[in-house]
């Protein structure tokens, strides 16, 4: 089978408004919080990446039924069917947002045997240490062979866990556990990213007696049961994002009418200080973004809700390297999250040097097309954007990261006058001979 790759060439300034996906993250971790209740949800909003996919598969591995309407990205799902508490290895190492399952399983089920989960693999070390240590203090029984962890638990227990880092998974693996618990969890330096609080959101729903006390503590008074719901995914800040950045670099317009600039604040800060003429609407839902032709190099620091979204780190990169300017970026949620992209956008014409989780830019050289590879969700976005600001054409590969994380993400800039299409491996392959045979003749 052919495989496919991302064509992009340099792009007019990208104009227009567009309406967002669902938040991935917060989809994949409310679809798994349906194994809490017994019967028929609907979730809205839905995107239709392959990670969803993936999850959708591993709810049906254990059971239940699952019907999607692709044409309204709205999804039923029966969870009164479940009937194994076994998901298979080929389906965890798929997304790693498999391993949220853990929790929900041991509360409701009494056992669970998953494998490590898979997903980025370059993002450095990603243990699961919090989720597990915290569960087992919950009373859970957790062994793991290195390839699959088995759990079971007579009856959890409420524990006062204190996270040493705001971990997003493990907030929400310990949340989902905690709401089935009897007795009162705290979780202390719980993770508050818009994305936990739509689960909160939805756990509030179902049944949960969640309380949210200042300033990250979360008191969870656990339930007997849970009951199906209807819930809208919220908007996705990191899709908004990063079409804002694609309209920033290539001097553009754009209006996102639903996104929520009080997700993004820290992030829309950075692209004011850059220049770009942002403004905000009503009680902060939508944003526009009106690009400066002279973007300015600013630096910054990732960290959790509300610091800067590491998700945006790789795509806020291309931005600095095209801005004039020294800039540096400190990546501190995922220390090697900074080299597989700068990698790529050197092999552009960009001149970055990495110390190991900081880069300094050294912004406002021409980026040239080029063949470039994608080794997670988010690189492969700051990718695409690079290639509309480059001078002549981009061939990206690893395109299933590509569509991982998005749903129809090129489509999108498309709408927008970016020139960009998915084309089969041989075009790439004449592209590179065309190259070989000019730089021959110069
Ligand atoms: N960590 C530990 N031990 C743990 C858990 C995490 O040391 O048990 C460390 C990680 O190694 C990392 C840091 O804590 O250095 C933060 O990890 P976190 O648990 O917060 O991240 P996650 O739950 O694995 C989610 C998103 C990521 C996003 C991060 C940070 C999902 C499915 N994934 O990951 O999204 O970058 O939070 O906001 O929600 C993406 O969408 O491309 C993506 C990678």
């Amino acid at each position: 089978m052919t495989s496919k790759l991302l064509r992009i060439e340099h792009s007019p300034k990208l104009k227009g408004e567009l309406s967002l996906h669902g938040a991935k993250n917060a989809a994949l971790v409310i679809l798994i919080s349906l194994v809490l209740t017994k019967g028929k949800s609907c979730l809205y909003n839905i995107p239709q990446s392959c990670d969803v996919k993936n999850i959708l598969l591993l709810l049906q591995q254990l059971g239940a039924l699952v019907t999607i309407n692709p044409a309204t990205n709205a999804v039923e799902i029966d969870t009164s069917t479940i009937d194994n508490t076994r998901v298979s290895a080929d389906l965890m190492q798929k997304t790693r947002a498999s391993v949220l399952v853990l929790g929900p399983l041991l509360a409701r089920y009494r056992s669970a045997e998953i494998a490590l989960p898979g997903g980025d693999a370059d993002l450095g070390p990603r243990p699961i240490n919090y989720h597990i240590h915290n569960l087992r203090k919950m009373g859970a029984d957790i062994s793991t062979d290195g390839t699959f962890i088995k759990g079971s638990a007579h009856q959890l227990h409420a524990h006062s866990i204190i996270l040493d880092y705001p971990s997003v998974g493990a907030t929400e693996n310990i949340l989902m556990a905690a709401t089935l618990t009897p007795g009162t969890t705290r979780i202390v330096n719980a993770a508050l990213e818009p994305e936990v609080f739509d689960l909160i959101a939805i756990l509030q729903k179902m049944g949960a007696s969640i309380t949210i006390q200042p300033p990250a503590t979360l008191l969870i008074e656990g339930v007997k049961e849970l009951k199906p719901v209807e819930h809208t995914i919220i908007p996705d800040r990191l899709e908004a994002g990063s079409l804002l950045l694609a309209a920033a670099i290539t001097g553009g317009h754009l209006t996102l009418p639903q996104a929520r600039a009080y997700d993004l604040e820290i992030f829309l800060m950075k692209l004011q200080e850059m220049g770009h003429n942002v403004t905000t609407g009503d009680n902060g839902i939508g944003i526009t973004l009106q690009a400066t032709n002279a973007p300015q190099a600013v630096s910054f620091k990732t960290g959790p809700f509300p610091g800067f979204p590491t998700d945006l780190q790789a795509p806020m990169m291309v931005a600095q390297c095209l801005a004039h300017g020294i800039s540096t970026i400190e990546e501190t949620v995922f220390e090697d999250r900074l080299a597989p992209h700068a990698r790529e956008l050197m092999k552009m014409g960009a001149r970055i040097d990495i110390a190991h989780n900081k880069a300094t830019i050294h912004g406002g050289l021409p980026l040239r097309g080029t063949m470039v590879h994608a080794t997670n969700i988010r690189a492969s976005c700051a990718l695409a954007l690079a290639g509309l600001a480059a001078e002549g054409v981009t061939y990206m590969s690893g395109l299933s990261h590509w569509t991982r994380g998005y749903q129809n993400l090129d489509e999108k800039l498309l709408q927008l006058g970016a020139k960009l299409s998915i084309v089969d491996d041989e075009h790439a392959v004449a592209y590179a001979d065309s190259s070989i045979a000019a730089e021959k003749s110069l």
